[in-house]
């Protein structure tokens, strides 16, 4: 296995070296009550904090805290204390879909912003811990409308724009949101999208379900047209000049919780993971500075949208409270062509470049001249995150991308950590493609087998972390026991993550994937639960188990297997049709794959779906279906198989 080492180059730019990493990690584990009260100190406190660490992963006792009894302003945190010495530095370089189109948001402009935006959520009756639903696209606003709600204490809940009316219902319902912020339209790759409509429509459902929306505030993007309900809706662009250009920020509890960000899990509904004010903001811009090698004025660019927790931490949280440019970039990868990325990254000169490896496999598809035409001698360290990187398309970013200047650093974590866990440091860490390498400081890896036994040196199975780190979620919103049941029961004392992952001989770790319901699609995290749930609410579906396969492009696919009601027959026209159902419950992200009409799905004598068995069909693999003999009809086995091979 090919290993590379750190560049001098590197070494010497770098913030943390070797000896540094090992010295500073060593510490963070000895004594973490000493290190993060010292690096929590990045962070501007209203009330300094006494107590650094009280965090229990005992069963039936799961709570963490971190700074317990310090105050602050997130909110102040990334705009206003930087005002003095950067008020006329750029906070925001904002990228449009259209490649004319770019602005520039300075500190002291996001600070007059995120105060209207603010004041506006205020006169609407918005205090703190109400729940503010933000279904955006990618334009400033999202991240003023992220800041304004953390500057008055309201908890945010983030929706991606491209998920569904009935998706943003269920989070609007779930998070009992009355205040929801959009856009009549979002733009991407030049085509438009409805989400005032998709709003509206969200509204209508949740209202149904007992939950009502009494302020929608709305951003005007295309001007398209839209409909317009009296006394409810606002628009921003007329309702920003009528309030106040200062809103000073709330004092907030360390412990608060500053966001809720819905996500997929291996059984029923997204759960929402909450995350509070002091100890994520000290994790995720510790982790912005250090992971990315962050040095004052250099322009970093995270392509994730802020739907995402990538966006969260590192388009917003992170780069800001260090005071950082954060490029915010509206549009996709392959618009006008594959070239834009790194036409933008020579526009705007961007030093620190992280994306997703569904991107690069892309990208890397459509020819390196597409590379090749742009310069792209600003960029400095390149990141990946998402789903686990192949070599292959590591050993292209590496070479074709940075020309072999640039350290990658693949950042291995989830929305429940709030940061990156498992990374290499730029000027620290030797690289091996594929390899997440060592963790940050304070995070304690494990790797255990089904049972639980705790598996030493180099090894395969099941990815656990034995001690708390400051950006952990804290709980499932309004359902802590879920929390335990999800995370901590399956290992007692400790967190699991539901990913496997392999150490080798160096110590480095390698995520091999999910080991639990959840399929990654082109980096988007999806409950094989939520599909199935999608699929059986379709009148002519009896039953359904998804599963992920292989994908070239997306990491894993969707491969779905249906059982029809009584008397329905599989044809051209119900696939489509169920297609459509699932984007039209979830969003486009859910699209199957495949579908596979099933007569019979394969049970245990106790009707428990053997999903193994479906997986191991979805990828061809015929050869090591393993025991069957347990099912409740073995010859439903080969009925599918036969099934699958005749469609080839
Ligand atoms: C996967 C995204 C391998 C993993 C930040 C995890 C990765 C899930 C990597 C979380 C990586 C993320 N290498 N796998 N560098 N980064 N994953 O919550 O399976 O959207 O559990 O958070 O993505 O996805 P989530």
């Amino acid at each position: 296995m090919t290993t590379i080492a750190v560049k001098d180059e590197w070494k010497r730019r770098a913030k943390i070296d070797d000896a540094t990493y090992k010295a500073w990690y060593e510490t963070s584990v000895s004594d973490p009550e000493g290190f993060w009260g010292e690096h929590a100190k990045r962070i501007d406190w209203i009330k300094p904090f006494s107590k650094v660490k009280n965090t229990s992963y005992a069963p039936g006792n799961i709570d963490i805290r971190w700074f317990e009894d310090g105050t602050l302003n997130v909110a102040a945190n990334c705009i206003d204390r930087h005002l003095a010495t950067r008020g006329d530095q750029v906070a925001i370089l904002w990228e449009g879909d259209d490649p004319k189109d770019s602005k520039a948001i300075t500190f002291k402009e996001l600070h007059e912003n995120v105060c209207r935006m603010a004041n506006i959520l205020i006169e609407r009756g918005v205090t703190k811990g109400d729940r503010v639903t933000i279904y955006m696209p990618m334009i400033p606003e999202a991240a003023y409308a992220m800041l304004a709600s953390a500057r008055i204490g309201a908890i945010h809940s983030v929706v991606f724009g491209g998920f569904s009316p009935d998706a943003l219902a269920g989070r609007l319902e779930g998070a009992q949101s009355s205040v929801l912020i959009t856009a009549d339209e979002g733009l991407r790759g030049g085509k438009k999208v409805p989400l005032k409509k998709n709003a509206d429509k969200a509204c209508e459902i949740a209202a149904k379900a007992g939950q009502s929306v009494d302020t929608v505030l709305v951003v005007q993007r295309t001007g398209g047209e839209v409909a317009w309900t009296k006394d409810r809706d606002v628009w921003w662009h007329e309702a920003r000049d009528e309030v106040s250009a200062d809103c000073p920020p709330v004092e907030m509890g360390a412990e608060d919780p500053l966001f809720i960000l819905y996500t997929s899990g291996s059984t029923g509904k997204p759960k929402g993971v909450v995350h509070t004010s002091g100890g994520y903001l000290v994790y995720a811009s510790m982790t912005h500075d250090y992971v990315f090698d962050y040095h004052d004025g250099d322009i970093y660019w995270c392509t994730a949208d802020v739907g995402w927790v990538t966006g969260h931490s590192y388009i917003v949280y992170g780069p800001l409270a260090n005071g950082a440019t954060t490029l915010m970039f509206e549009g996709v990868p392959n618009y006008p062509d594959a070239g834009r990325m790194w036409e933008v990254v020579d526009k705007h000169k961007v030093n620190i470049f992280y994306t997703a490896p569904t991107a690069i496999r892309a990208l890397m598809g459509a020819g390196d001249d597409k590379v090749t035409r742009a310069s792209r001698a600003t960029l400095k360290v390149l990141g990946s995150v998402g789903e686990p990187i192949n070599p292959e398309a590591w050993t292209w970013y590496y070479k074709v991308v940075g020309e072999e200047r640039c350290p990658i650093v693949d950042t291995w974590w989830q929305t429940e950590t709030g940061g990156i866990l498992i990374t290499p440091l730029p000027g620290a860490t030797a690289l091996k493609p594929g390899s997440a390498t060592r963790p940050f400081f304070g995070v304690q890896p494990q790797i255990v087998d089904n049972e639980g036994a705790v598996l030493q040196g180099a090894t395969e199975g099941n990815l656990c972390i034995i001690d708390s780190w400051p950006g952990q979620m804290r709980t499932v919103y309004g359902d802590h026991e879920r929390f335990e049941q999800t995370y901590f029961a399956t290992y007692k004392n400790k967190y699991f993550t539901g990913d496997g992952a392999k150490r080798d001989e160096d110590g480095y770790f390698w995520i091999t994937g999910r080991v639990d319901d959840v399929i990654n699609v082109s980096g988007h995290r999806m409950g094989t639960a939520e599909v199935e749930s999608a699929l059986v609410a379709h009148p002519k579906v009896s039953e359904a188990a998804v599963v992920g396969y292989p994908h070239d492009m997306k990491g894993q696919g969707i491969y779905c297997y249906v059982t029809l009601m009584e008397g329905e027959e599989g044809s051209e026209a119900l696939h489509k049709e169920l297609v459509a159902h699932v984007r039209n419950e979830i969003g486009p992200i859910a699209s199957p794959d495949k579908i596979q009409f099933a007569p019979g799905l394969p049970k245990t004598r106790s009707g428990k779906i053997m999903r193994r068995i479906l997986r191991k069909i979805a990828e061809d693999d015929f050869g090591s279906l393993g025991d069957t003999s347990t099912l409740a009809d073995p010859a439903v086995v080969d009925d599918l198989i036969d099934n699958r091979q005749n469609k080839k």
